[in-house]
């Protein structure tokens, strides 16, 4: 078996079940925290057909002639963003978004980096295995809402990244819906299935949705979510 590549000290994978939840929004506030934190912070935009990473820093680029991938520095991260040129149709089979991925990652030059983000698509296909295979991950962090649909997808990709032998995950409930207390109870019991060192509460304010639009920092208007991979 080939051996995995080493992309930065510590590789965090972003993931839930579902789409919507807050992974980008969670993946870019963890990487905006970190760089304020005096760490060297790189952060991937792996969800290449619903790339959001760019909208959330602030990235619009209609002179891409010079370089097909290029490493951008918002909010003191360094960025790989997918989408940088607005309203740009992306419809690949997953085995072309999986060779683009590793051909970006591999054509750029990167600084030492101390923290390396992957903000991944929904679900456990194609990019998830792909990037499994490729790089050691370290973390990942699981982002759901409190709905049962929400949580037993997050408790799917959960089970993914444990097989394969991850050991530090991190739960982040996403408050984006008014959750049932009786759901809120089904939500928690399931959630307790995952092992995880921490688990993190976001509540939904339109701040944030306003910031992620805007290209503002979110370091400062979401909760810590650095503290359990910095100990
Ligand atoms: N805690 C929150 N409060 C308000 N809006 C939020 C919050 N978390 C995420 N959002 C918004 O919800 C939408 C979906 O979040 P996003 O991070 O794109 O989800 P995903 O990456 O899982 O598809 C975005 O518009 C984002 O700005
Ligand atoms: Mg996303």
């Amino acid at each position: 078996m080939l051996s995995k590549q080493t992309l930065s000290k510590h590789t965090i994978v972003v993931a839930s079940g579902k789409g919507g939840v807050g992974k980008s929004t969670v993946a870019s506030a963890l990487a905006q925290q970190l760089a304020k934190k005096g760490k060297v912070v790189g952060l991937i935009d792996a969800d290449i057909h619903c790339s959001s990473i760019a909208t959330i820093f602030g990235i619009y680029d209609s002179d891409t002639s010079n370089k097909e991938y290029q490493l951008y520095c918002r909010h003191g991260v360094h960025i790989l963003p997918f989408g940088v040129q607005e309203n740009q149709l992306v419809a690949w089979r997953g085995l072309l978004s999986t060779k683009v991925i590793k051909a970006a990652i591999s054509s750029i030059t990167w600084p030492e980096l101390d923290y390396l983000i992957f903000d991944m698509p929904p679900g456990t296909g194609d990019m998830h295995l792909s990037i499994l295979s490729s790089y050691k991950i370290d973390s990942v962090f699981v982002v759901t809402t409190m709905s049962k649909m929400s949580v037993s997808n997050a408790l799917k990709t959960y089970h993914l990244y444990h097989r394969c032998g991850i050991q530090d995950f991190v739960i982040v409930q996403n408050s984006l819906e008014d959750t049932d207390v009786v759901v809120l109870d089904v939500c928690t019991k399931l959630l307790s299935n995952i092992s995880s060192s921490e688990t993190i509460l976001i509540r939904r304010d339109t701040q944030i949705s306003t910031a992620c639009d805007f290209g503002q920092c979110l370091a400062e208007i979401t909760p810590d979510l650095t503290s359990s991979i910095l100990k």
